[in-house]
């Protein structure tokens, strides 16, 4: 299939229709980019155009699912823009463990969770931080991956990452200390897999059923959405954070558009505080 193979109209609606079902914009000339993410799918469903397996979705949740998945951006790397993790470990789980009245377990949302290489980094610097400190955050830490796309869910839970994967951002000592090599992957080890799970969530839906947290993470997918979807997630969002929580977002992201939070800056690198 080639661009010519959608009309202006069809691409518009496309446009539409992904942006309502998950905040995605595309921008004016991604027909390549919607072609070549939706190949296979309308092979598979033998749907000639666009405009068809549009239609289609609307009667057929699957297919309105796989499309979505298919749309989505699931780049990621291990300690990606490094701050993030350094901040974390260097002050915020300082001041976690210096709570002695706190007695449940810290609430960490690793929001668009992709295949979990930020979910785990975040447990592997907390294991750093307690192996350094022996006796610290007692009340143990639990981490939420929460992504769109289930197929990048399955790859975060099944925690085995091929070599290509784990080049991307993994030290060799770290290598070493927190991954078994299973065959031609390498599995995260159970110390740290243990305190992360993974569930599917649409960022344009509601977060009521997630409780709260001390820490979000919301990295590299903002970028996907308009400035009204921004500040709706992010408002929310502030709504989900305990009183003096924090939030992370992408280095080429700011909060600008949010009254909700400080800005933190912690050279280098810089982390949002509600304001209290
Ligand atoms: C580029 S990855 C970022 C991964 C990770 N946070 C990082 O910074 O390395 C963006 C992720 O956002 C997810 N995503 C896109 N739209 C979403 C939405 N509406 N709700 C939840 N996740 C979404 C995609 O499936 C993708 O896995």
């Amino acid at each position: 299939m080639t661009e010519k193979t959608i009309s202006p109209e069809d691409y518009d609606n496309f446009r539409t229709y992904l942006e309502s079902a998950c905040g995605i914009i595309l921008g004016d000339n991604k027909h390549y980019l919607v072609t070549s993410r939706l190949n296979r799918l309308m092979k598979e469903f033998s749907i000639s155009c666009i405009g068809e397996l549009v239609k289609q979705s609307d009667k057929n949740r699957q297919l309105h699912n796989r499309i979505v998945d298919a749309m989505t951006t699931n780049e990621t790397f291990w300690f990606r823009d490094s701050h993030p993790f350094e901040i974390l470990k260097d002050k915020i789980l300082s001041e976690f463990s210096a709570d002695t009245k706190r007695s449940q377990p810290f609430k960490i949302w690793s929001a668009a969770a992709s295949s979990g290489q930020e979910a785990y980094s975040i447990s592997m610097m907390i294991e750093e931080f307690t192996q350094s400190r022996p006796g610290s955050l007692r009340q143990g830490v639990q981490i939420v991956g929460t992504d769109i796309s289930p197929t990048m869910l399955e790859d975060a839970r099944t925690a085995r990452y091929d070599k290509a994967a784990i080049l991307r951002g993994i030290s060799e000592e770290r290598k070493k200390k927190f991954f078994t090599e299973k065959g031609i992957k390498w599995e995260v080890n159970p110390a740290i897999r243990q305190r992360a799970s993974f569930t599917e969530l649409n960022l344009m839906s509601d977060y009521a059923t997630l409780g709260k947290f001390d820490i979000i993470y919301c990295r590299n997918v903002l970028i996907y959405f308009s400035t009204d979807t921004k500040r709706d997630i992010i408002t929310r969002m502030a709504r989900t954070l305990n009183p003096g929580g924090y939030l992370f977002v992408g280095a080429s992201e700011s909060l600008n558009y949010s009254e909700a939070f400080d800005m933190v800056r912690c050279n280098p690198g810089v982390v949002y505080k509600l304001k209290g």
